[in-house]
């Protein structure tokens, strides 16, 4: 794959396509992590006299424009951070777009609006791919977090233009592969989320990869269960109770040491906070549903996290949107501060539950990846990455 640092880029029109997908509420950016991880891709283009044209999905609208997830907001908070102009267009591949080409200078950002409200984005309609491609000579892609789909401005448009990877691509594709293929030992795996049935995949990848793994949220107490221990009115997949034992015998036969939650904190509902207690793995009242892992649980990761030489956390702890029961991801988080080697934190959920802590600029990587980082550490080929690999070296022209 090439990197965009191999390119001449000077007055070439360049396809960037970002995962700027960030949390939004009535207009506002709530949180814009994915914004600036990819300012040093935007400055280098700028730097190297680019025309760069910036393309992202925001949001599920589903094929049809909706103004609630129009691009607008976004190109001004670029064009903040950068001081520098971003020019936002209305349309994705209409006259405006196809004009803009020959009416920006070298080293100018456009922002195409949200490339899905076109249908024929997810659906990966290479008619729609054509056209992306028709409006620049080069696509770099450096969308990270959208890496997993297969759609035309992720994966499509790479067939039709020399195509490379943005410098934050490359470092997420850099730090995953080194825990998939050369991690430092001992390696621990912190893996937290609701349902063990999407986490199957992953916990079997890293188990044969880790030293040890600490299993938290939810999902946890279907382990629990698969041991013969009551868990109240949790969360638990019945249909997985085979599955979570194979995986216990596993690490049984294979040395891996795989930690349950030793103490948990109960209530009759999510939204009983102030009747939140913490009880014993052993002792959970019929009538109370898990929603964090206790404080004694915390303590001895804290022991383990300390000594380890590479760290990777995916999912959060407890039901962080939900007060009292955001407290131990927040106190892992701090855990994880003691440990001096390679850090990294998925992101989706347990980025989120850990936004505005300390801990967070501690960490040697944050992924802006939340389902694609899930799928690299499964071990699958993303469609986004693999169409790079596969790009052409020139432009392929339009039929
Ligand atoms: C994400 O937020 O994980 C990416 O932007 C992908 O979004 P999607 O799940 O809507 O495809």
């Amino acid at each position: 794959m090439q990197s965009i640092t191999e390119r001449s880029l000077q007055g070439t029109t360049v396809l960037l396509r970002v995962d700027f997908n960030v949390p939004m509420d009535d207009g506002r950016i709530l949180d814009d992590r994915r914004i600036t991880a990819a300012l040093p891709t935007l400055t280098y283009l700028h730097e190297h006299g680019a025309k760069t044209i910036i393309v992202t999905h925001l949001g599920r609208p589903k094929g049809a424009s909706d103004p609630n997830l129009s691009t607008r907001p976004i190109a001004a908070r670029a064009s903040e951070l950068l001081h520098l102009p971003v020019l936002w267009v209305a349309d994705i591949v209409g006259e405006e777009a196809k004009a803009l080409h020959s009416v920006m200078q070298d080293g100018q950002f456009a922002m195409l609006e949200n490339v899905r409200f076109d249908p024929r984005e997810e659906a990966n309609d290479p008619a729609f791919a054509r056209e992306l491609a028709s409006l620049a000579d080069v696509f770099c892609n450096d969308a990270f977090g959208a890496a997993h789909r297969a759609h035309a401005s992720t994966a499509g448009v790479a067939s039709y233009l020399p195509s490379c990877a943005g410098l934050l691509l490359a470092q997420e594709i850099r730090v995953l592969t080194s825990l998939m293929t050369e991690p430092e030992h001992p390696f621990i795996a912190l893996l937290g989320g609701a349902k063990v049935s999407s986490k199957i995949p992953v916990l079997e990848s890293l188990l044969h990869r880790v030293d040890a793994m600490w299993v938290g949220g939810a999902m946890a107490c279907t382990f629990l269960k698969a041991q013969g221990l009551g868990v109240g009115t949790s969360l638990v997949e019945d249909d997985q109770l085979a599955q979570c034992q194979s995986i216990m015998d596993y690490a049984d036969a294979h040395d891996v040491a795989l930690h349950l939650p030793l103490d948990v904190v109960v209530a009759p509902d999510i939204t009983s906070g102030d009747a939140a207690r913490t009880v014993d793995v052993t002792d959970i009242p019929g009538d109370c549903a898990v929603f964090d892992v206790g404080p004694r649980t915390v303590d001895a990761m804290r022991e383990e996290l300390a000594s380890c030489r590479t760290l990777v956390w995916n999912g959060p702890f407890g039901a962080y949107e939900h007060a009292p029961f955001e407290k131990a991801t927040h106190r892992i988080g701090e855990a994880c501060m003691s440990c001096h080697g390679t850090t990294v934190l998925g992101g989706g959920d347990a980025a989120a539950a850990l936004e505005g802590e300390p801990c967070i600029a501690h960490f040697t990587h944050v992924s802006t990846g939340g389902g694609a980082t899930l799928e690299f550490l499964e071990g699958r080929t993303l469609p986004g990455i693999a169409a790079l690999e596969a790009a052409p070296s020139e432009v392929v022209h339009q039929q």
